[in-house]
């Protein structure tokens, strides 16, 4: 039943289809392009039968801003970021377009991050400040910073529509559990787990809020209440102090193992990146 509501809200939108393929699976196409928005849970996310993008649960007008690359506040960040992307810094006289001649190289990363390698989990924000730190002499950006997320955001959008899909087996699966281990451990003093609120009550309204499954697939998103884009980390950070938890670190080992599960429960789903969100 919520499938139907869902296709039916949307389906008014100009230039825009809603089909199903599959019994399971929703797609949204815009302009050629097709995004996944809806689709079966994969076998480990063994408490949801579908997983919903955060999309869905938008108002129509926040939906709409989303679809519209002129109206979706989020390319301002991607702008910006295609300027640092030319921009030499460091020691090393080097800027990233030295060495990547062009950011669509990176098409289809941001569905396989975070990554597992050497005995840590690796992210986005991992990958571009190693580049800064070893290649270019440069200093760190810092983790949920502007120039940080507006990179995410211009690399991301690589792999827009393409359906997330990391790895969580092999040297991931200890990070994957103690991800799956933060998710459903109640914390702070309203005693609540992530899953408390995005598995057992997702499509209820909290206050104000339409409640989603807290997918990841469109991040960095723009938040339309503070007006910029809004990190991984940064929105876990957020739900934890709703909750009156002491947030872990925002870059920081838990949130990164959360950050590999919560990616794995949202399998299959597009890369929306930047999102539109309230
Ligand atoms: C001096 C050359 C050099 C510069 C400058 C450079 N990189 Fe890299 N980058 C590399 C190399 C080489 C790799 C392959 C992994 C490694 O050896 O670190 C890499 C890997 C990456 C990756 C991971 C790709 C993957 O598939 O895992 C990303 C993302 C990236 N760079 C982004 C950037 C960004 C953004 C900048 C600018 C802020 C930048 N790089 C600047 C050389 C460079
Ligand atoms: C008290 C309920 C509540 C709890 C508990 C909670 N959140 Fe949220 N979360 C929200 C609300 C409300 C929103 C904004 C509406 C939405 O997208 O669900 C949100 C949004 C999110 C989003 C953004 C989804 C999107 O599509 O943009 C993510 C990711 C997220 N939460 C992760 C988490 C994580 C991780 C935890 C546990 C550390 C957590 N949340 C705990 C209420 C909660």
């Amino acid at each position: 039943m919520k499938t139907l509501k869902v296709l039916v809200s949307t389906a008014c939108f100009v230039g825009m289809a809603v089909s199903t393929h599959a019994e399971e699976s929703a797609a949204l196409s815009i302009d050629g392009q097709e995004f996944t928005i809806q689709t079966a849970a994969p076998a480990h996310a063994e408490n949801l039968d579908e997983v919903t993008s955060g999309w869905i649960y938008r108002a129509k007008e926040t939906q709409a801003l989303q679809l519209d690359d002129f109206d979706n506040p989020g390319f301002v960040f991607v702008d910006q970021a295609i300027d640092l992307w030319n921009e030499v810094d460091g020691g090393e006289g080097k800027a990233c377009a030295s060495c990547h001649d062009d950011v669509e190289q990176f098409a289809g990363l941001r569905t396989t991050l975070p990554r597992v390698e050497g005995g840590k989990v690796v992210t986005m924000e991992d990958l571009v400040n190693t580049c800064r730190t070893d290649h270019m002499g440069a200093e760190p950006w810092k983790y949920s910073g502007g120039q940080m997320t507006a990179m995410t955001a211009l690399i991301g959008l690589q792999s827009r529509g393409m359906p997330m899909n990391v790895a969580i087996d092999g040297e991931a699966a200890e990070f994957w559990e103690e991800g799956k281990e933060l998710y459903y451990t109640r914390v702070g003093q309203l005693d609540m787990a992530c899953s408390n609120c995005h598995e057992d009550n997702y499509d209820t309204m909290i206050r104000a809020d339409h409640l989603s499954q807290g997918q990841t697939n469109g991040f960095p998103t723009y938040r339309l209440k503070n007006a910029k884009l809004n990190s991984t980390h940064a929105r876990f950070k957020g739900c934890m102090k709703n909750i009156r938890a002491e947030p872990y670190k925002v870059g920081g080992e838990e949130f990164k193992s959360l950050e590999l599960y919560i990616a794995s429960r949202g399998q299959g789903l597009s890369v929306e990146t930047p999102s539109v969100r309230n």
